[in-house]
């Protein structure tokens, strides 16, 4: 893995932004993979921010989440649809037919995942996927044990990642208890991966990542795996 460290989360957000405009530019119908939470959101500002002055189109991509909260409908603000709609969708040249998401639909769950591989693998698969790291290691909502080989599904959250993300909600009863994921097996056939990783909270689950051993209890340690990954991090290790 690729690992460069930056003095600010600014910076970290600025550097993040470029690799993804430039993967925008080298292709010309580009497969974006994308992540939420509050570590991308200085990523997403940088990316309105050079639409809004012209050097950025979005005419031609077409994106798939990693994730989405299960019965959490896309009008409701704690949805990750609502999330990507805020922080990029509403404010580029993406056509809205060109975005996908896990649907929140847990009940057709079966369906729907299968049609969300099928479609990501009819499109050539995905040639960038950025990733954020959970406090445990988890990527997309693959919490520790789930299977190296596992595709996009329902699972059920951990509760420290509850905990995690109960900031969103206005208490933790509110935070869904299973979730809609791709699958690792689904990520680690991404071209390219770009994991962002901000915060001194994350510094030792970073460094079982990058150096510990490749085990399903941290998630992202299978990135060691993937012959093109760049880690961004203002995390001096
Ligand atoms: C969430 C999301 C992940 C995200 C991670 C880190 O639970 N499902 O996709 O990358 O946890 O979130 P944050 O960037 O807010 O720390």
């Amino acid at each position: 893995m690729h690992v460069q460290t930056f003095d600010t989360y600014d910076e970290l957000s600025r550097a993040a932004a470029d690799m993804v405009a430039d993967q925008l530019r080298v292709k010309a119908d580009p497969v974006l993979g994308l992540a939420t939470g509050s570590t991308p959101e200085g990523m997403y500002t940088e990316l309105r921010l050079m639409h809004g002055s012209g050097s950025l189109s979005f005419k031609n991509v077409i994106t798939f989440n990693l994730d989405e909260y299960a019965g959490i409908l896309p009008e409701n603000p704690q949805s990750y649809h609502y999330y990507m709609n805020q922080n990029l969708f509403d404010h580029v040249d993406i056509p809205r037919d060109a975005i996908n998401l896990p649907s929140a639909d847990i009940d057709n769950a079966l369906f729907g995942c299968q049609n969300y591989e099928d479609k990501i693998a009819e499109l050539g698969g995905i040639d960038l996927q950025v990733l954020g790291l959970g406090l445990d290691g988890h990527i997309g909502f693959n919490e520790p044990g789930s299977a190296f080989d596992s595709r996009t599904r329902p699972v059920e959250l951990d509760e420290s990642t509850r905990q995690a993300n109960a900031r969103f909600f206005d208490n933790i009863d509110q935070v869904p208890t299973q979730a809609i994921t791709m699958g690792i097996g689904t990520i680690m056939e991404a071209r390219k991966i770009l994991l962002l990783v901000n915060g001194e909270a994350k510094a030792d689950i970073l460094r079982r990542v990058l150096h510990g051993e490749i085990t399903k209890q941290v998630p992202a340690s299978v990135l060691q795996n993937h012959p093109d990954v760049t880690v961004l991090t203002d995390i001096k290790l």
